[in-house]
């Protein structure tokens, strides 16, 4: 299918905004390429108004972000689940080779399924980029409304139904040495962006935050409940109907990384709180780990890894010698710190489930922000994670033990409870899953190199 054909029609020129001379439009700035495929056969299972609209023009999901390691399992999950989506990536972090996996992937699932294969659109372009807002505007038209007093006015209607943001840097330590750049992507980026999407009307907003905001609150030793950190003050009635409010705090943010991710979610939670067209969703990641079990798609970044599984793949396969466990007299079982491991896909369904909560207004009864853990609910010690990758390699890690860390915390862990409760969303799938769909990808990854990186 010719791509191109995706943006004819009633799209908005960039000569319609009142743009200056030099603006181009979409289909010809060279900082934008495009790539998708639409094959025929039966229609998409879901439609409920993600996919397209009651004229049956198709409606997208914006994956910002979406070829780093969470964004293509999700954007996978978004194909399968029937989403037309568009991708935006500038592979700082990523390999564009990840979208002919995404693409193999959810066209074996959509002739398994004898359904439709959705659209899929990837601009290689940084979120904060000028060529954003063409891209904004080439999936915009010009409708005529009517407003209350009766008057007709040309509004902005979009295509894109609702965004999903992971687009961010993510290493503790470097953020440590670079806070500036972790601040300008990060916090900058997301202001310019919300700006463009208010802009464009496009107020249906996913944020991938991190359980790494609760700070010091995980000292306390209890499951991480979402208003263990709170960006307004809320209000609760007990059983006995005892009335208490909770005062905004944040505690020991422990480096520029946790602040960032605190500073996004207090601007989404203004940005809530002025204008209630606006639905976001706080997606608070704990540790992700695990891929597709195809072993086609799975965590491959461009910089050096730093979590813990993706450190002992590297161990397992000679790329470093030993493993540094860092503690082994914290109060736990075995003495190691202890993780809640939550594998890829699970998180990948949370936010197709956030995107049906935040279609549904009737769900929310506490204003247009609400953050959700995602998290397995368990805890895993370090130790006993190394030994579930061991079992699945069938091979034997050696462990190089130092002290704690400087703002370690000894367990982190979920509470689910409100993401069951209110996305109908929970885990399904084990540590030792995680721990094998890793390792199948790292085995498939090493008997392609060094053909896996070009
Ligand atoms: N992986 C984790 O353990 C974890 C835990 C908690 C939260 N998070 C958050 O989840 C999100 C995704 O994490 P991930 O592990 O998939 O990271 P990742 O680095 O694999 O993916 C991020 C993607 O965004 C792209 N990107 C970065 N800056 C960009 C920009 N300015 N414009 C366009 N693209 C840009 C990168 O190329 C990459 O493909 C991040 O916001 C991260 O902070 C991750």
């Amino acid at each position: 299918m010719n791509m191109e054909r995706s943006y004819s029609g009633s799209s908005l020129s960039s000569s319609s905004l009142g743009d200056s001379p030099a603006s181009t439009s979409p289909l010809t700035s060279p900082e934008l390429s495009d790539d998708g495929f639409d094959l025929d056969g039966a229609p998409s299972p879901l439609d409920e108004g993600y996919v397209s609209d009651s004229t049956g023009t198709p409606r997208f999901t914006l994956v910002i972000g979406g070829l780093g390691y969470i964004g293509s399992h999700t954007t996978l999950e978004l194909l399968r689940a029937g989403h037309n989506v568009i991708i935006v990536d500038n592979l700082s972090n990523s390999y564009q080779t990840v979208l002919d996996s995404i693409k193999t992937l959810a066209a074996k699932h959509c002739k398994a399924a004898g359904t439709r294969m959705p659209l899929v659109h990837f601009h290689k372009l940084d979120y904060r980029s000028r060529s954003m807002r063409f891209l904004l505007e080439s999936y915009t038209d010009l409708v005529m409304t009517i407003d209350a007093s009766g008057e007709q006015r040309m509004t902005y209607q979009s295509r894109i139904a609702g965004v999903i943001h992971f687009a961010a840097y993510k290493s503790v330590g470097n953020s440590i040495k670079e806070p500036l750049a972790y601040y300008q992507n990060n916090v900058c980026g997301l202001v310019t962006l919300l700006e463009q999407l208010d802009k464009y009307n496009i107020r249906n907003f996913i944020f991938s935050s991190s359980a790494t905001v609760y700070g010091a609150k995980a000292n306390e030793g209890k499951p991480l409940r979402e208003d263990d950190l709170l960006h307004h003050a809320e209000e609760r009635v007990d059983a006995e109907g005892n009335r208490t409010v909770t005062q905004p705090s944040a505690v020991g943010l422990s480096c520029p990384y946790a602040r960032t991710k605190y500073f996004g979610e207090s601007i989404l939670a203004d940005v809530a709180a002025s204008d209630p067209a606006w639905r976001i969703v706080a997606l608070r990641y704990f540790n992700p780990v695990g891929c597709d079990p195809s072993g086609l798609l799975g965590e491959n970044p461009r910089g050096e890894a730093t979590n813990l599984y993706p450190v002992l793949t590297q161990v397992l396969t000679g790329m470093r010698p030993k493993l540094d466990v860092f503690g082994s007299d914290w109060s736990t079982r075995d003495g190691t710190a202890v993780r809640d491991f939550i594998h890829v896909l699970d998180v990948a369904r949370g936010h197709i489930s956030a995107l049906g909560w935040n279609a549904d207004r009737s769900l929310r009864d506490e204003g247009g922000f609400r953050a959700f853990n995602l998290g397995s609910g368990t805890g895993t010690t370090v130790l006993e994670a190394v030994r579930s990758l061991e079992a699945a390699a069938k091979r034997t890690v050696s462990l190089n033990w130092t002290g704690r860390r400087d703002g370690d915390v000894g367990v982190c862990v979920a509470s689910t409870e409100r993401a069951n409760k209110e996305l109908g969303w929970s885990p399904r799938e084990s540590v030792a899953q995680c721990a094998s769909d890793l390792w199948n990808f790292v085995e498939r990854t090493l008997r392609l190199q060094p053909a896996v990186k070009a």
